[in-house]
């Protein structure tokens, strides 16, 4: 059978993490309470120099605890930028503040000559998100921080390991956070660190820890058996409609979680958030830390393939111009006139590019966008972009030879329907 290549379905699990995932779910005692956390938290701090680290079940949780931090009242503004998950705007909203959004440019990040407008006597923070793993114009977004008395947040959901002028994206904002979802840079299917570099900050952050509990056995049940689930029999059965009816099945009917749910589109957070990292998910995100250096390696080596084979299509990707900037591409973007015709092409080659952020400036499509205070129009680069944006896979399973498989196929199709004109 055809080897299928996901973007975004368990891209990093390699053989061990399967193997950890199944002797885990036969350990039930060490599922909530354990060493794995504090050994986790450490070693954020000690390999990356933050800190203070914290974890949580998810970037959400980790949000929720930073504006209890900062005491976020209903009202406040927080400044984001447009072309990001409804994941960063709910807890927002949780909190009834206001998201205020400012749009990006082709980096995928905020664009920060714009950001100075937005500022308002009720903006509180501003979240500065490393898209893809590509390192937002950080220094730029504190000097408005600082010129205006605000807090700065570093979404850093998509670049562990992802570098600015020799520091650690994570290392520049009064708080930053990573996720370690089933999609991101390293992977424990639900999973996030909370970095407290403001020391003014911290006693807050730790009794809000203190206060938030343990998930479920059944939740911490339901994750493990993800990486089980999709690996053993979605993946290999991808390419007929046996393994895509696993997954729908498993997702219907609550065996597998949904990354975002549909309550989510709709403006509320499930009550699973905020929560603490359970003891098992920490032990399979350690798995996965230690080998973060090979993975993002391997990334980097995959993007500079993908531009060398596609280097003489015009605009077709961003290439970070500034020196100072250390990407790890989590994903590799493209921007193609016919998306839409793309992904379709590949899917016929059993390869599949379509990660949910796609047609919205705030993802998934399906998120509705009048209850996350966004109108069109507001950004429209974000807007043209959102349409445009076609995500190649560059993660750890992706071989040698599937990378060559992908670039060729995405010359051929942008060489035949001359979707993206040639120099
Ligand atoms: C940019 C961004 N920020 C924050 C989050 C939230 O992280 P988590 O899924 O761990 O809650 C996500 C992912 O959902 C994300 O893509």
């Amino acid at each position: 059978m055809t080897k299928v290549i996901s973007v975004s379905l368990s891209p990093n699990t390699e053989k061990e993490d399967v193997l950890a995932a199944v002797s885990s779910v036969f350990q039930p005692w060490s599922w909530k309470r354990g060493l794995f956390i504090d050994r986790l938290e450490r070693y954020f701090e000690h390999h990356f120099g933050f800190k203070k680290c914290i974890s949580f079940n998810s970037g959400r949780s980790c949000l929720l605890s930073i504006f209890d931090a900062i005491d976020l009242k209903e009202g406040d503004e927080v400044i984001v930028q447009s072309y990001t998950c409804n994941a960063v705007i709910n807890p927002i909203l949780k909190m009834k503040a206001v998201p205020v959004y400012v749009d990006i440019t082709s980096d995928l990040n905020i664009d920060t000559s714009k950001i100075a407008a937005k500022v308002t006597s009720r903006t509180k923070a501003i979240i500065a998100q490393h898209t893809f793993g590509m390192p937002c114009d950080i220094m730029e977004v504190k000097k408005v921080c600082e010129n205006y008395g605000l807090i700065m947040i570093e979404d850093c959901a998509h670049a562990v390991g992802a570098m600015y002028d020799g520091k650690f994206c994570g290392a520049f904002g009064d708080f930053a956070f990573f996720s370690f979802g089933r999609d991101k840079v390293i992977s424990s299917v639900y999973g996030g660190m909370l970095v407290v570099n403001n020391d003014k900050y911290l006693d807050k952050a730790v009794s809000f820890w203190e206060r938030t509990p343990y998930p479920s056995s059944g939740w911490v049940f339901q994750q493990l058996l993800h990486p089980i689930i999709t690996n053993l029999f979605v993946l290999p059965l991808y390419s007929s409609k046996i393994g895509k009816g696993i997954l729908a099945y498993s997702l219907n009917y609550n065996i597998l979680s949904k990354s975002v749910t549909n309550q989510e589109n709709n403006g509320t957070l499930p009550d699973y958030f905020p929560l603490k990292m359970p003891n098992i998910l920490a032990y399979l995100a350690l798995k996965q830390v230690y080998k973060l250096e090979r993975y993002n390696l391997w990334r980097k080596a995959v993007a500079d393939y993908y531009k060398l084979e596609l280097r003489n299509f015009k605009g077709l990707y961003f290439d970070p111009v500034s020196p100072l900037k250390r990407p790890i591409y989590m994903r590799f973007p493209l921007f193609v006139r016919n998306a839409e015709g793309l992904i379709e092409e590949m899917k016929k080659h059993h390869i599949y590019l379509h990660d949910g952020w796609r047609d919205s400036p705030i993802v998934p499509a399906k998120t509705d966008k009048q209850k996350m205070m966004y109108s069109n129009g507001i950004c429209p680069t974000s807007e043209i972009i959102c349409n445009q944006i076609v995500c190649l896979p560059t993660s750890i399973r992706l071989s040698k030879q599937d990378m060559k498989r992908v670039a060729a196929l995405v010359k051929e199709y942008l060489e035949t329907k001359n979707t993206n004109s040639q120099d």
